[in-house]
């Protein structure tokens, strides 16, 4: 792999997520348990990259490092191994062209040519500032090749005009939708379909009646060969069947009820409880449960099932409240007894659960 260093002057000297990004970041960090949120390293240097205009900047990475914890070093680390990570500013739209075997042989060098005429040389930034390219290896859209990235979406079946057309459009500021440009439905043939077409492939009558398939042809007439009478197939539960059709309906638990949503206090500063010795419960935690008038153990620990649904729907971490046992916690704390988490944050062992600025 090539060495990949950052460039230390275009990025500044500061770098500040957008206050939109910041509901995304929750989610992500809300995935994992407070004393693990540097797992959220990737997505979070994701999120910081698409604010950066496309790339990661020296400060970037560093608001993500304090963010989560870490030391730079090992942010660091993570931004310069992912070519997914840029390190230099690019244009506004990024081409990722893929010159992997596949793509090669269908004529990605052509493309490549096209980069070179309209853009210059990769990582090379137009003039103004609109387009950028860089080769990468496989995308996982072969059965499409060749194609390029552009920003998020995939240009697939590509040729040497199309591409010209597109960099021109998006050079003169045009949309261009992304996708196939050749005749074909995602990566079906091109013209259409061309087998498993029939009807009955799909409503169940092919299954009606099912002969064992591998008996040799001449098996002896006594024991016939059974048939196995299959009764006719059901549509599965989790698929429709509408216009010819088959369509997979995702499993989903219903969206909790607003009247689900747990009840909240409002208490006098310096009235609340520490729920931070609560497993599970970190600073930020912490502050999303107070923000929605969570304060005090014995509310966490009256919680329903439905008010622990409605909770987890609103924090976006299902089955985490359950999995770390927060209610029991919660039941022991609220009488003024401990955990042995609690004692180690009492004791100040726990990282994760002091607040900025805490030793
Ligand atoms: S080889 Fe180009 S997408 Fe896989």
């Amino acid at each position: 792999m090539a060495l990949r260093r950052f460039d230390l002057e275009a990025g500044g000297d500061s770098f500040a997520f957008k206050p939109e990004t910041e509901p995304t970041i929750a989610f992500w960090l809300g995935k994992y348990p407070e004393d693990k949120k540097r797992s959220a390293v990737i997505p979070m240097l994701w999120l910081a990259q698409k604010d950066n205009e496309g790339w990661l900047s020296e400060p970037a990475m560093r608001e993500v490092a304090d963010r989560l914890e870490m030391p730079y070093i090992r942010v660091y680390e993570v931004a310069t191994f992912y070519t997914m990570f840029r390190l230099q500013p690019v244009g506004k739209h990024h081409i990722q062209l893929c010159g992997t075997t596949p793509c090669m042989l269908r004529g990605a060098n052509d493309l490549k040519e096209v980069c070179h005429k309209a853009i210059g040389k990769p990582m090379s930034v137009t003039d103004d500032g609109r387009l950028s390219w860089e080769e990468v290896e496989c995308l996982g859209a072969c059965a499409n090749a060749p194609m390029v990235q552009i920003n998020d979406y995939y240009y697939e079946d590509l040729t040497p005009e199309s591409l010209t057309e597109i960099l021109g459009k998006l050079q003169n500021g045009a949309e261009v939708k992304p996708g196939t440009f050749v005749d074909r439905l995602n990566s079906a043939p091109e013209g259409g379909a061309t087998s498993l077409l029939e009807d009955d492939l799909y409503d169940g009558s092919r299954n009606a009646i099912s002969e064992l398939p591998n008996l040799p042809k001449d098996a002896p007439a006594d024991p016939a060969p059974q048939a196995i009478a299959v009764p006719k197939a059901a549509a599965p539960t989790n698929t429709k069947r509408e216009d010819g059709k088959t369509t997979l309906i995702k499993d989903s638990k219903p969206a909790p009820k607003a009247e689900d949503k747990p009840e909240t206090v409002e208490v006098a500063a310096g009235e609340e409880d520490d729920l931070k010795r609560i497993k599970g419960i970190g600073p930020v935690n912490e502050k999303a449960l107070n923000e929605l008038g969570i304060y005090k153990f014995s509310q966490i620990a009256a919680w329903t099932p439905a008010n622990v649904d409605w909770v987890e729907d609103f924090m976006s971490f299902p089955g985490r409240i359950e999995r770390e046992d927060w209610i029991a916690q919660a039941k022991t704390l609220s009488t003024g007894d401990e955990t042995e988490f609690s004692k180690r944050v009492d004791a100040g062992e726990v990282e994760s659960s002091k607040e900025e600025g805490d030793d």
